[in-house]
């Protein structure tokens, strides 16, 4: 399976900050935002990542990651000229994805909770073993702010719409979608909507209607953000900060993942870590290396 990160867009919402600074690129607490969807990726052991992102934005992508190789993976670039909705991204990646599977993350979208890592491998698995599509739902306050689905007792899919006046239910569609080989063909069909996006809530009802749609359900333990607005960066930034101040320990920490997954080797995370380490992120990774922590 491939891994594509969505990290185009204006960001509007967040004007005058965004004007000349992609969105991705801001801090969510102590690391900008594009870490944590990353992390999400290599977490279920996606290593070849395609990043969809604007023109202007391209070297500084580059600059942050390169090729993904200190990272022990593969990370390359695709520019969208415009962002005409969610779905181009399947389209722009159909050479990258070369008939394979693919999970799909929007790169303000930011997933905690226990055994995140577990769910997503298993997902993975699922979804390679059986084909389809398969999103996952949190229940929200505010459905109308995202794209929303219908379920029966029994958890199929009835329905989905995207930002409804009056939702029929409080699940919200995360941004993050695993699909088969077929969703590539699929986002090429689909027309703008109302709104004239190229929503990615089609492609999903293109799989709904041929019965290939799969929903799983974050639960309470789980905490999903959305980071759209200014008020979504201080929650999101509140939150990470409190676990992390609270447990010593790093959420969405790239090294750090590529080094227990044994991506890296020590003297690679050290050297890494080294022009960092008068900041707590570079001491954390010394500590890491050095195996201080749990
Ligand atoms: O976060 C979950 C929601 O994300 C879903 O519930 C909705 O169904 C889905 O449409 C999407 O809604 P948003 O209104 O949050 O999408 P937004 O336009 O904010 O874009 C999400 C991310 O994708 C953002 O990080 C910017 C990036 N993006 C967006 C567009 C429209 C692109 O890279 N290219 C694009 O063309």
């Amino acid at each position: 399976m491939k891994g594509i990160i969505l990290a185009g867009g204006l960001g509007t919402r967040l004007y005058p900050t965004t004007q000349v600074v992609n969105k991705h690129l801001l801090p969510i607490y102590n690391k900008p935002m594009i870490y944590y969807p990353l992390s999400t990726l290599m977490l279920m052991d996606i290593k070849e990542i395609l990043i969809i992102c604007n023109r202007e934005d391209l070297e500084i992508y580059r600059n942050l990651f390169w090729d993904g190789s200190k990272l022990g993976i593969t990370i390359s670039y695709i520019i969208q000229e415009k962002p005409k909705g969610l779905a181009e991204g399947l389209t722009l990646a159909k050479d990258f994805v070369k008939g394979d599977e693919v999970c799909l993350i929007l790169g303000d979208n930011i997933f905690f909770g226990h055994a995140l890592p577990d769910l997503l491998t298993q997902t993975r698995q699922e979804l390679e073993k059986d084909g389809g599509a398969i999103v996952f739902a949190y229940w929200v306050n505010d459905p109308e702010k995202y794209g929303v689905i219908v379920l029966d007792e029994k958890e199929n899919v009835l329905s989905l719409k995207e930002k409804p006046k009056y939702p029929k239910s409080n699940w919200a569609i995360t941004g993050l979608y695993f699909y088969d080989s077929k969703a590539g063909g699929i986002a090429q069909n689909i027309r703008p909507s109302n709104r004239g996006e190229l929503e990615i809530t089609s492609v999903n009802k293109a799989y709904l209607k041929r019965g290939k749609l799969k929903v799983k359900l974050l639960g309470r333990g789980f905490a999903w953000f959305d980071a759209g607005t200014h008020d979504n960066f201080l929650e999101v930034s509140d939150f990470i900060a409190t676990i992390e101040r609270k447990t010593g320990l790093l959420i969405g920490c790239i090294e750090e993942i590529a080094y227990r997954k044994r991506w890296m080797n020590k003297d690679q995370l050290m050297k890494l870590a080294h022009p960092l380490k008068k900041t707590s992120y570079g001491t954390y990774l010394l500590k890491i290396a050095e195996g201080k922590e749990r």
